[in-house]
């Protein structure tokens, strides 16, 4: 790979991707610990989880929904309040990974008066401090990372405290796989063979440059194509929409009829994993079919691992090095993320 590429990576963003399988593995020990000494084991599910938390730190959230055969319904919040019929019924927990993010306090007070919150996730900050006052399990996760580079490690702090809350049984098994799937992609990036060229995600951001990306997912991979599009405005730093078959079949199908009229210029990749339906599968061949006049780049995607948390990690990962490549091909760094830098202070925390 060009060295000029690289150098734009200032802040190691393919380094904490390469990370990944390390994180979900090394933090499954100390997390499983961890929760053990903190949250009082649960024997009965409570009515539902649910998870706080924005942005990078909301993501591990919907990867859990999407990876675990849950004994309850997880529910991810991605605002301020906690939803209405929250109780002491439901088990709260709250994500930030910074522990300053004024959504994420206003769950954690709103769902400390409705009963309590659970546990909290966060490397330090106002969530850590008020969480340690009011004696609610803290699950403290290491600085340093930027919140979305850290996915590995809030997913498998979040599964360590979902199957000590009786939620989710097997969590170990669930991580490792999700591991296994991320290594693949992790392997063929750093490692790959000598024949093999650029890194497989190079060249598709190569075909993705300069264009608005859609990423549609089904099913589980429906979660992996959110964070696609929050990788890609994240660390590209350039628009991207996600929607999921077979709803977009209902509505943005018809959007692409006429879609070149608006001299936007698109690129479509469709997220499939072996537990896609095949009714899904057919409805993206068509749906492709009728819109490819409208997108100068279509990519269909196949995860190849053979687990469902393999596939979603395999995906995600590939998602994580295209959305990086992105940023670095125009001689962007793709870390850090002033515009979200700027808004924060400017609501001075509100
Ligand atoms: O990736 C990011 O930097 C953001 O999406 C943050 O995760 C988001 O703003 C929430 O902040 P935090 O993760 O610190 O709660």
């Amino acid at each position: 790979m060009a060295t000029t590429l690289v150098n734009s990576d200032r802040a190691d963003m393919l380094g904490a991707i390469g990370s990944l399988p390390r994180q979900l593995r090394d933090t499954w020990q100390n997390a499983s610990r961890a929760a053990a000494e903190a949250i009082a084991a649960r024997t009965d599910a409570p009515r539902s989880l649910v998870l706080c938390g924005m942005g990078g730190s909301g993501v591990g959230g919907d990867l859990l929904a999407a990876t675990f055969a849950s004994r309850c319904p997880v529910v991810p919040v991605k605002g301020y309040d906690v939803p209405s019929w929250v109780s002491t019924d439901d088990a709260v927990v709250c994500v930030s990974y910074s522990g300053n993010t004024s959504e994420t306090l206003s769950c954690f007070g709103q769902a400390q008066s409705r009963g309590g919150v659970a546990a909290v996730i966060t490397s330090g900050g106002q969530l850590g401090e008020r969480a340690d006052a009011a004696g609610v399990p803290v699950l403290t996760v290491p600085a340093g990372y930027q919140p979305r580079a850290a996915v590995g490690v809030l997913y498998a702090t979040l599964a360590a405290a979902a199957q000590r809350l009786a939620v989710v049984s097997d969590a170990a098994s669930v991580v490792e796989l999700a591991a296994a799937g991320a290594q693949r992609v992790v392997d063929a990036h750093e490692s790959p063979a000598d024949d093999a060229g650029e890194p497989p995600a190079l060249a598709m951001a190569r075909t993705l440059q300069d264009r608005i990306v859609i990423v549609y997912g089904a099913g589980a991979s429906t979660a992996v194509a959110h964070r696609w599009k929050a990788q890609i405005n994240e660390n590209g730093k350039v628009p991207a929409f996600a929607a999921d078959y077979p709803e977009l079949d209902h509505n943005e199908l018809v959007g692409w009829q006429y879609a070149r009229e608006s001299g936007g210029r698109w690129a479509l990749v469709e997220l499939v994993m072996a537990e896609t339906r095949p009714e899904l599968v057919e409805r993206m061949d068509i749906t492709s079919e009728l819109s490819a006049d409208a997108f100068d780049a279509l990519h269909r995607l196949e995860a190849r691992s053979d687990s469902l948390p393999g596939c979603v990690f395999e995906l995600l990962t590939f998602g994580d090095y295209v959305s990086t490549y992105l940023a670095l091909l125009r001689g962007i760094d793709p870390s850090p993320v002033e515009r979200i830098i700027e808004l924060k202070e400017r609501l001075g925390g509100r």
